[in-house]
């Protein structure tokens, strides 16, 4: 990676927790800093700094998720942009398909929404954890209204084809929940109609820091049912009584007032991907992960392993030894200076492209002489 990319990081190389939480970039952090800064100044009304703030923010985030500026807008985080999608089918009967192992930032939507007269949820059991169109078109029918995956899966970085999602889906409308895979492997809105990614994992933007994007599809097909007071017609015009007409752009999908600090330390944190280039930041992603993947091999872990190809595959790698409580390897990992996480008894490393490659080395030297003492 080349030297102005990783000089946007500081933390420990020991850190292989992306897929929980990705230190921010200088940059993210300076973008959201710098612009509560000018506010704090209260030389101008604060709406004329932070109006022309999130609409350049907007259109950058536009721009790297591959729509026009009006399919985008911010959001606190993955779930708000998945809650807003759900709220907007409750009234359109029907079904939405939704793996049943998918992080729970991608199931609550949903359950949420059923509750209230929304789609019936249809969870579809999927033992091996590959998300594929023949795993899930025997759930999708003429009712379907929506399937929704991830991207990347939280627990076994399984990467989905989501072209192949999307004819698994028909007609149905295709949500992407991205956060698994923004800023370390190439990706976008695509065939999908909407993709969303909080920005505190793989981007490196920090928290409150998510995007959303969609296709024109879902204007058509969504109710505005969370929109607030920002996100209408002349939301300011206060002598006319409420409700105005939603917004004809994804700011529709708003509750409040923007999400700017997020929206501009994600902009900036996209830009930093752009400084790196994605095509070197994800084969540098593989290599990593693809180094964890044959040090769990050679100490003879279980690997929850569904890809067939690198092509199926990102950042994460999960796996147990035997004779070695994961808890227990997590907390003397720590110790030693790697942080990873355990999930549901198993190991999670999660590297990124500024990972030094010595570092997985001596990561595994580490779990290895654990091996030996257990
Ligand atoms: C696949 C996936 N989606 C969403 C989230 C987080 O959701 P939110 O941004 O709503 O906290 C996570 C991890 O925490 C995740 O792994």
């Amino acid at each position: 990676m080349n030297r102005e990319y990783l000089d946007e990081f500081e933390g420990r190389d020991g850190y292989l927790n992306y897929a929980s939480v990705g230190p921010p970039s200088r940059s993210a952090r300076d973008a959201a800093g710098a612009l509560l800064d000018e506010v704090a100044l209260g030389e101008r009304a604060a709406t004329q700094i932070i109006g022309p703030a999130y609409q350049k923010a907007r259109g950058e985030i536009a721009d790297a998720l591959g729509v026009e500026t009006g399919f985008v807008t911010s959001v606190p985080s993955t779930s708000a942009g998945i809650m807003q999608i759900a709220f907007g089918l409750v009234g359109s009967g029907g079904n939405v398909v939704v793996p049943a192992h998918e992080f729970p930032a991608n199931r609550y939507p949903w359950l949420r929404a059923e509750s209230v007269g929304g789609p019936e949820v249809r969870a579809v059991e999927i033992p091996d954890r590959r998300v594929t169109r023949e795993t899930l078109s025997d759930a999708v029918d003429d009712e379907t209204r929506l399937v929704a995956v991830s991207l990347v899966d939280y627990m076994t970085g399984f990467r989905v084809d989501v072209d192949s999602i999307a004819e698994a889906a028909g007609d149905a409308l295709v949500l992407v929940d991205g956060i698994q895979g923004l800023g370390a492997v190439e990706t976008g809105l695509g065939s999908a109609d909407v993709f969303v990614a909080g920005g505190q994992k793989w981007l490196r933007a920090g928290f409150s820091a998510g995007v959303m994007a969609v296709s024109p599809r879902v204007f058509d097909r969504l109710e505005p049912t969370l929109t607030g007071w920002w996100s209408v017609e002349d939301g300011y015009a206060f002598e006319v009584p409420p409700p105005h007409p939603a917004l004809a752009t994804a700011d529709r999908f708003l509750e409040g007032s923007p999400n700017l600090l997020g929206a501009v330390a994600a902009a900036a944190a996209l830009d930093v991907v752009d400084v790196g280039g994605i095509a070197n930041i994800e084969a540098a992603v593989l290599e990593r992960s693809g180094a964890v993947l044959d040090l769990a091999r050679s100490l003879d872990a279980e690997v929850i392993a569904p890809w067939r190809s690198d092509g199926e595959r990102a950042g994460i790698v999960t796996f147990r030894i035997p004779g070695l409580p994961a808890s227990d390897a997590v907390a003397s990992l720590a110790t030693a200076g790697f942080v990873v996480s355990e999930r549901n008894g198993w190991i999670r490393v999660s590297p990124h492209a500024t990972t030094p490659m010595r570092v997985i080395e001596e990561f595994g030297a580490t779990l290895r002489d654990q091996v030996r003492k257990a």
